[in-house]
């Protein structure tokens, strides 16, 4: 049975990879694709996921929607993506343009249009969060949403705290994450280390010949060299394309638990960190009053602690051959 599946993206060298896996996929219809400012802005985001939309030959709609975090300014990720989020090669759509109706419009509409529709989120969660708030009757009808951001009980990327995509809107991360849905969170641990594309896997990739493969190495080129001013290692880092593979293939998670997890948002030295129960001890008495929200409705998020990297790689190289 052919699974439906909505994308939102804030359209970054690494999303771009990620929609070509889902674009590529012959047993998921991707139904819409939202997009949200994170990254770079909303517009050139959007024109980032027309572009990419172009190249697979998808007749895929693509919404743009907000181009803001709820309630704070925009800090954009261009210093990793590139000014213009793909690497700063020139890529631009030729002739696509996206769909007039605002994002959160399709979501709500595709939600309630498709029950048990699959969502994956690829940027902050801006969209999805004003989307819950306008018509909660979207939290029931979604079957699975896979959440790539966090960094649950480890280091963040651009605070020692927090991972990016939560940071930069953690008023409407944490609205998601207490929502109530089906969540799945992927954070940015599961994509260093040997998850990251090393000079082989680079070569391997290339050597497919094909656009789509040139397109997902070239385009993450000044991506590859900010992670190695980030992190001291090589390689190019996919942090979205991983989320997506866990999406397309469950069982690429290779160890996961459900856990109450809370976003914090009022802090300023741990704003947009991922807080993960995971020794279980937020029913204590200790911490009851705190974690009520999610003792009392059992909201509890599937954290993915680990990933089968060989597994991961051969979805890449399949989808961009
Ligand atoms: C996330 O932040 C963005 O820079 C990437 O596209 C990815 O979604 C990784 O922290
Ligand atoms: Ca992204």
């Amino acid at each position: 049975m052919t699974r439906t599946l909505l994308i939102d993206t804030d359209g970054g060298s690494d999303d771009a990879v990620a929609l070509i896996m889902a674009l590529r996929a012959s047993d998921v219809h991707v139904s819409a694709i939202t997009v949200v400012a994170g990254n770079v802005s909303v517009e050139q985001a959007t024109r980032n996921v027309l572009c990419v939309v172009e190249l697979c030959e998808s007749q895929t709609p693509v919404y743009s929607g907000a181009a803001k975090p709820l309630l704070r300014e925009l800090v954009t990720a261009q210093w990793f993506h590139g000014f213009d989020g793909l690497g700063d090669h020139g890529y631009a759509p030729m002739a696509r343009r996206a769909d007039p109706r605002h994002a959160v419009d399709a979501i709500i509409e595709a939600v309630l249009s498709n029950p048990g529709i699959e969502i994956i989120t690829l940027g902050p969660l801006t969209n999805l969060a004003l989307a819950i708030n306008r018509d909660p009757r979207i939290i029931n009808a979604i079957g699975r949403c896979v959440v790539m951001g966090g960094a649950p009980c480890c280091e963040g990327n651009v605070t020692p705290a927090a991972e990016f995509n939560i940071w930069v809107d953690p008023e409407a991360s944490k609205m998601v994450f207490r929502a109530g849905l089906p969540l799945e969170m992927v954070g940015w641990q599961l994509c260093r280390g040997s998850a990251a594309l090393n000079q082989q896997d680079i070569s391997k990739i290339l050597a497919l010949g094909t656009p789509l493969a040139e397109f997902a190495i070239r385009s993450n080129s000044v991506a590859a060299e900010a992670y190695h001013t980030q992190t001291g290692d090589h390689g190019i880092s996919l942090p979205d394309p991983i989320a997506m593979a866990i999406t397309l293939q469950p069982e690429l998670c290779t160890a996961s638990s459900m856990r109450y997890v809370d976003v914090e948002a009022s802090s300023d030295l741990t704003r947009g960190m991922t807080v993960v129960d995971r020794l279980e001890v937020a029913e204590d008495e200790r911490n009851r009053d705190l974690w009520e929200w999610a003792t009392k409705r059992q909201v509890r998020t599937r954290v993915c602690w680990t990933l089968d990297v060989i597994g991961w790689k051969a979805a890449l190289l399949r989808s961009l051959a």
